[in-house]
């Protein structure tokens, strides 16, 4: 019996899958170089190379490998043109994922994901096997300020604030305090949205640091407040709303009962806690929400959740779930009340 002509033999399939990474190291080397930034018009190799400062025959390899992938499109001349995919590699795009791009591509996730066979083997964090200590430790050292700053780069370039400001109704003049809330990226979208809104962004001394350039380059600083300490030792009072946007997906069960303890201890009867990340639906179109399950447990030993489970920690953190806005294609947004 001979397989149809069209069908990708299972090799060729299972070879396509390990060497994924090979494609996805291409696309955050042209991010790192800011190679889209530069094709508002198609552009051969050559020409992006000059403009980016690379070589141009090793430039070329790249962006046909990005191509292969659907980033980009091969026009006549050997043109270089990006499709919807690739324009959101651009770093004036409203939802650039070029920092994002860049981070996925840092030696560190390298290091992480090689010794994943670690964490299937012993169910420990990969990242503490390469290096040490926690990821969190790692980038609260300031000899690793270059990770620290690539990482809430790209946090903040991806923050979640869009789908805050379409999917909750804030009270007017409402007080948020964003927990974990890094830069300050999601409270500068939510002021920006909600004149008479005021909030507080807390979150670890590294993270924080350039919270106020940000909220005053969005015009926002006289409505917000900066707070540096971590959530295991309490959260500042005083929210009508507290968030924790893509916060718990990073730790296990009984840390994140932790964490949620202490919001609740700060919230008042009426406060409420709207929870923002990525969960699975079931209804998924693509593989992400699994690898990011994933990357989370290799990473940090921790979850995504389902709207039930985030309800089982909340039992024990004195918390009732009281919506659920469930959105396969982005983060999800749940919200949960003192019971
Ligand atoms: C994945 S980032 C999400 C940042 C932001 N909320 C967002 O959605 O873009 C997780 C955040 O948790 C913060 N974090 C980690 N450990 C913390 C702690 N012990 N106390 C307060 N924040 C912490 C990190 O610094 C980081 O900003």
């Amino acid at each position: 019996m001979t397989s149809s002509p069209s069908a990708i033999p299972p090799r060729l399939r299972l070879i396509e899958i390990v060497s994924a990474g090979w494609i996805s190291a291409a696309v955050s080397a042209l991010a790192e170089l800011g190679v889209a930034d530069h094709l508002d018009t198609p552009r051969t190799a050559a020409e992006l190379a000059a403009l980016t400062d690379a070589e141009p025959e090793a430039l070329s390899r790249f962006l046909h490998a990005a191509a292969s992938a659907g980033v980009l499109t091969v026009e006549e001349g050997e043109r270089f043109a990006l499709t919807d995919v690739g324009r959101v590699l651009r770093t004036d795009s409203a939802d650039s994922m070029r920092h994002m791009c860049r981070l996925t591509g840092r030696e560190e996730f390298a290091r992480t994901w090689g010794n994943a066979a670690h964490t299937a083997r012993t169910g420990l964090p990969a990242f503490d096997a390469a290096f040490g200590r926690s990821a969190w430790e790692y980038m609260s050292d300031p000899a690793h300020t270059d990770f620290s700053g690539a990482f809430h780069r790209a946090m903040a370039e991806s923050a979640a604030g869009a789908t805050v400001n379409a999917r909750y109704d804030f009270a007017e003049g409402a007080h948020v305090v964003d927990v974990g809330g890094g830069r300050g990226a999601m409270l500068a979208r939510l002021l920006t949205e909600h004149p008479r809104l005021t909030g507080t962004v807390f979150d670890l001394p590294n993270a924080v640091r350039g919270a106020d350039k940000l909220l005053a380059d969005a015009g926002v600083a006289d409505r917000a407040a900066v707070a540096a300490g971590s959530f295991f030792d309490g959260v500042p009072e005083g929210g009508d709303v507290y968030l924790l946007s893509r916060v718990i997906g990073n730790w296990n069960d009984e840390e994140s009962v932790r964490i949620l303890r202490g919001v609740r201890a700060a919230m008042r009867p009426d406060s409420r806690l709207v929870i923002v990340g990525h969960m699975p639906t079931g209804e998924d179109r693509t593989h992400y929400v699994r690898a990011l399950d994933l990357y989370m447990f290799v990473l940090f030993q921790a979850r995504l959740r389902s709207p039930e489970q985030y309800g089982a920690l909340f039992e024990q953190a004195g918390l009732t779930l009281s919506r659920a806005d469930l959105n396969p294609d982005a983060e999800s947004l749940i919200e949960a009340r003192p019971v």
